[in-house]
């Protein structure tokens, strides 16, 4: 199955695209995760997004279509996958639907979760992740069990740089501006299902469950 995650920062796109991938047998591929790694290494990739993801601004599109031409042209990745986090512009959709063209596959759903601003803002001030294993906390919804210590592996546990307010603030702004419109595009093509995210994490799972089979 191939599905594209899409929806406004913190509602729930990482989160559950690892959920149903581990379900379904897909790759889960998150451009921002593979963005951060990037910054962590200090590749050039990284070292051109930095300065955009620590502003809350998109990095631009010709990087980011490079970035995912590059790993679905693995023939293991491309059978079945989830894209987290991409496409985010038009550009980028009508990038993705050549690449599409090119591999000769086709894409099953593009699943939007949807949750208000207000529940993203409070989502988002809340979450941390540690340092070591990367494993996810909220310390509204998934508290550690010590407090700054992963649960996991004991590694210390931080926020990220774009989880400050004001950047996550300019986050959603960009996300209305620029991302919002692909809600058409996939819309138009009969290919988008929305979900209700502003919920428990499994019931979210169980709606998406639901609108994949
Ligand atoms: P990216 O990493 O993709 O960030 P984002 O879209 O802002 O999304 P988040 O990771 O913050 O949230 P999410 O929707 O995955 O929610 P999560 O599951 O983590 O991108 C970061 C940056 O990289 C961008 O700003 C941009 O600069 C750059 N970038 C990436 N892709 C790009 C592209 N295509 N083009 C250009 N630039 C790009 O959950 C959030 C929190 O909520 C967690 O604490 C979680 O535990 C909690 N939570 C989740 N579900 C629930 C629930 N149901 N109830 C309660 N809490 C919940």
């Amino acid at each position: 199955m191939r599905l594209i995650f899409l929806g406004p920062p913190g509602s729930g796109k990482g989160t559950q695209a690892k959920i149903i991938a581990s379900k379904i047998g897909a790759n889960h591929i998150s451009t921002g995760d593979i963005l951060r790694e990037a910054v962590a290494a200090g590749t050039d990739l990284g070292k051109k997004a930095k300065k955009y993801m620590n502003a809350g601004e998109l990095v631009p599109d010709e990087i980011l279509l490079g970035l995912v031409r590059e790993v679905l042209s693995n023939d293991r990745t491309a059978d079945s996958f989830i894209l987290d986090g991409f496409p985010r512009t038009i550009p980028q959709a009508e990038g993705l639907d050549k690449i599409f063209e090119n591999l000769s596959i086709k894409l099953d759903w593009s699943i939007k979760l949807d949750v208000p601003d207000d529940a993203i803002i409070d989502r988002l001030t809340a979450r941390y992740f540690c340092v070591n294993c990367k494993a996810d906390y909220n310390l509204k919804t998934k508290p550690p069990k010590k407090e700054g210590i992963c649960d996991i592996c004991g590694g210390k546990l931080i926020r990220r740089d774009d989880d400050k307010r004001e950047v996550i603030e300019n986050r959603l702004s960009v996300y209305h501006k620029q991302t919002e419109p692909i809600e058409s595009y996939y819309r138009e093509r009969g290919l988008l299902k929305e979900i209700p995210a502003d919920k428990g994490f499994d019931e979210v799972t169980e709606e998406i469950v639901k609108a994949i089979s």
